[in-house]
């Protein structure tokens, strides 16, 4: 801030300073760079992509749209397109869609919507850490009731912190980190009984067993988050939709912030995967069936505890200090997750479920560690 002169900026400089940045990571190729090793050496495996689908059939899918696309006209059709498809793919009706820049944005959104300064936004811990992040940008409180010891949501402690002073409450199921998917029954008393608008954030809906995307007319406040980031490998391009009931659709959409948030590029990729579902269900089953196999062979390792998940990553507990688990990992090119201290469990860390070469490395290498 040395080089501003202007006294006014300068104050609004330091005010901004007191907000809190979302901290993304350091990038792969600074990290390989930092280890001395190419960046085609690691195996990354601490955001939870998707692997499965191969690059080279999305890279095909992206020249066709390329082509299809005229990159110098605004995106003005191809939301409703998508849409379309969106609501013929997942049989719900299309006023209940609404697209945004993948999930962060229209969490953001809605947080910017529906939850105002000194109100209370209500959730759990642990879970995903951008709930946190826009409810504070709002000036909002941020409340969490702890998951219980088996990960399940304690839905009476959660019940008594409503009030009418809680104005959001964002559910992440399955959860992120710890993989669970909850009872459809817990969650849907807790939609019932919360007095504001809930965010139920279903980004690994496409592994779990079951979605509520199509009970949203059902409730005034329900409003379900899907992304294209995760099963649908489509990370890179940021593209997401919340489904809702049709008043709120309308409110979500016509109170964008801005008016072209997604690409028209983007928006077409979506459509284009969505008429290409075969090859994305095809490796949701692959992930899955090496997720079990994953957990299994995690948890035959001395010292490791892994946990069921319903998503596309796998959380575990290890009986070593997680940095040294991590660091160790790291040296061998193993990108994964630190969590540490989660609930009554110390040493927490969080693996996407690789390739079976991938999942074989981690497992190989998680065996030297444990002796
Ligand atoms: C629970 C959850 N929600 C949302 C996101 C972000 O998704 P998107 O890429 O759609 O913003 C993630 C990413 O890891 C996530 O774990």
């Amino acid at each position: 801030m040395d080089n501003i002169s202007n006294s006014c900026i300068k104050a609004k400089l330091e005010k901004l300073k007191k907000i809190d940045s979302y901290n993304i990571g350091e990038s792969t190729e600074k990290l390989a760079k930092r280890l001395g090793i190419s960046p085609n050496e690691i195996i990354k495996l601490n955001f939870n992509e998707n692997l499965f689908l191969p690059k080279k059939a999305l890279s095909d899918i992206i020249k066709l749209v390329a082509d299809q696309c005229d990159i110098r006209i605004y995106p003005q059709e191809e939301q409703n397109k998508l849409k379309v498809s969106i609501s013929s793919h997942l049989k719900i009706p299309y006023d209940t869609i609404v697209v945004g820049n993948a999930s962060d944005e229209l969490i953001d959104r809605i947080s910017r919507l529906f939850l105002e300064k000194g109100e209370t936004a209500v959730s759990f811990n642990p879970t995903f850490p951008i709930f946190k992040y826009c409810a504070k940008r709002q000036s909002a409180n941020y409340l969490t009731i702890p998951l219980l010891e088996n990960f399940k949501l304690n839905v009476e402690k959660m019940l008594a912190s409503f009030s009418n002073k809680t104005s959001l409450l964002y559910l992440c199921s399955p959860n992120n980190p710890t993989g669970n998917q909850f009872h459809k029954a817990d969650i849907e008393t807790l939609i019932n009984e919360f007095p504001g608008v809930v965010v139920l954030d279903e980004a690994y809906g496409e592994y779990a067993l079951y979605s509520l995307v199509s009970k949203v007319n059902e409730f005034d406040n329900l409003i379900v988050l899907r992304t294209f980031s995760k099963a649908f490998g489509l990370a890179a391009l940021r593209l997401g939709y919340a489904v809702t009931n049709s008043t709120l659709a309308k409110t979500l959409s016509e109170k964008s912030p801005l008016p072209f948030p997604v690409s028209s590029f983007t928006l077409n990729m979506g459509k284009k995967l969505l008429e290409n579902f075969s090859l994305v269900e095809k490796s949701v089953k692959e992930l899955k069936k090496e997720r079990e196999k994953l957990i299994k062979r995690l948890n035959e390792i001395n010292g490791i505890t892994a946990f069921n998940s319903q998503a596309n990553f796998v959380l575990f507990a290890v009986d070593k200090p997680y940095e040294l688990v991590y660091q160790e990992l790291l040296s061998k090119g193993l990108l994964i997750k630190k969590l540490g201290k989660i609930l009554h469990l110390d040493n927490c860390l969080r693996t996407t479920v690789g390739l079976p070469w991938m999942n074989e490395r981690l497992v190989k290498n998680l065996k030297i560690i444990f002796g």
